[in-house]
C-alpha cells in the first residue's frame, strides 16, 4: 500500500487520548489502561485505516480494543473513524486505542500479563513474491508462536485475505504452531456470518471480483504443541543427516 507522507498525522495522534503515544511502556498492564479494565482484551494487528475496529469496538462496549500499525500514515485515518463511529453511537471512547508498533517486534510490548482473549488479522501484506519474505506475514510461525506469549489458551485468531497462497501456507502455520483451525472458508461472502465486519481491503478486494478466504484458529495449551521448525534448520538438520551418512559410508568401505 503506498499512502503519502501526511506530516499533520504526528501532532493530531499525539492530541488524541485513545492513541497509545509510548508503546514500549505498557507490557504487563495494558488492562489497566482502560476504564474498565476487567473486560477481554481483544487486538486487531495491522489494523490499517480502522474502518473494521472502529465499528466493532463501538458497537461492543463490554471488550476492550486495542488496534496495532506499524504506520501513523494510516493511523491517523483509524483515529478519525473511531471518533467518528463513537460520535454516531453516542458513546465516549472508553474501549478502544490504536498505537504505532511493528508488530515483528511485539515481544514485551505485550506480555503474559496482558492476556488477550482475540486477535483479528485482516487483510495482513501476503509478501507472496518472494518465497524468503514470506517470514515478513503476520500468519508466519514466528509471529504466531510470539502470540501465544500473551494469548489466553482457547483465545482465538480470525485471519481473513484476499491472497491464496498466503491462505494456502497459513493452513499450514497455525497448526504447527500449536492453533487448531476450528472453522474455514474458501468464500467468506457467499454464506457471510453475522458477525463479519468488511475491511477497507475486503471492500476493495470484492470489488475486485476475489473471493475472501477465513478462518478461525484456536490456541492449543502447552509448548508441546508448536512443531513448527524453521526451513532453514530442517536444511541445516537435512545437511548434518547427509554427512553423517557419508561418514558413515566411508568409514564402512575403510574398514572392508
Ligand atoms: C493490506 S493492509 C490491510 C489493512 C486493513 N486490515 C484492511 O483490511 O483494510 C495491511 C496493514 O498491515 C500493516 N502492517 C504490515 N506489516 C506490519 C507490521 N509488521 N507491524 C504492524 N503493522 C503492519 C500495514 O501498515 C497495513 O496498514
Amino acid at each position: 500500500m503506498r499512502m503519502r507522507f501526511k506530516p499533520y498525522a504526528h501532532d493530531e495522534l499525539m492530541a488524541a487520548d485513545f492513541h497509545v503515544h509510548e508503546p514500549l511502556i505498557w507490557g504487563g498492564r495494558w488492562h489497566a489502561q482502560y476504564a474498565r479494565p476487567e473486560q477481554p482484551f481483544v487486538l486487531e494487528l495491522g489494523c490499517g485505516k480502522g474502518g473494521f475496529i472502529s465499528q466493532l469496538a463501538s458497537a461492543h462496549p463490554e471488550n476492550n480494543y486495542l488496534g496495532i500499525d506499524i504506520t501513523d500514515k494510516v493511523l491517523i485515518l483509524a483515529k478519525r473513524k473511531i471518533e467518528a463511529a463513537y460520535q454516531a453511537a453516542g458513546r465516549p471512547i472508553d474501549n478502544v486505542k490504536i498505537m504505532s508498533t511493528d508488530i515483528e517486534r511485539i515481544k514485551g510490548v505485550l506480555t503474559p500479563e496482558d492476556t488477550v482473549s482475540r486477535i483479528y488479522i485482516n487483510f495482513c501484506n501476503p509478501w507472496s513474491k518472494n518465497a524468503s519474505s514470506n517470514k515478513h506475514r503476520l500468519t508466519y510461525p514466528r509471529q504466531l508462536i510470539q502470540y501465544r506469549a500473551f494469548l489466553e489458551d482457547g483465545g482465538e485468531i480470525y485471519f481473513k485475505t484476499d491472497d491464496d497462497d498466503l491462505f494456502r501456507d497459513s493452513l499450514e502455520y497455525f497448526p504447527a504452531s500449536g492453533y487448531e483451525i476450528t472453522w474455514k472458508t474458501f468464500d467468506l461472502h457467499e454464506n457471510e456470518p453475522a458477525w463479519n465486519i468488511r475491511t477497507e481491503h475486503e471492500g476493495m478486494f470484492t470489488e475486485m471480483g476475489i473471493k475472501i478466504k477465513a478462518l478461525i484458529a484456536r490456541k492449543l495449551p502447552g509448548d508441546e504443541t508448536v512443531t513448527w521448525i524453521e526451513p532453514k534448520v530442517l536444511k541445516k538438520m537435512a545437511a548434518a543427516e547427509a554427512d553423517a551418512a557419508e561418514a558413515a559410508a566411508h568409514g564402512e568401505t575403510a574398514d572392508a
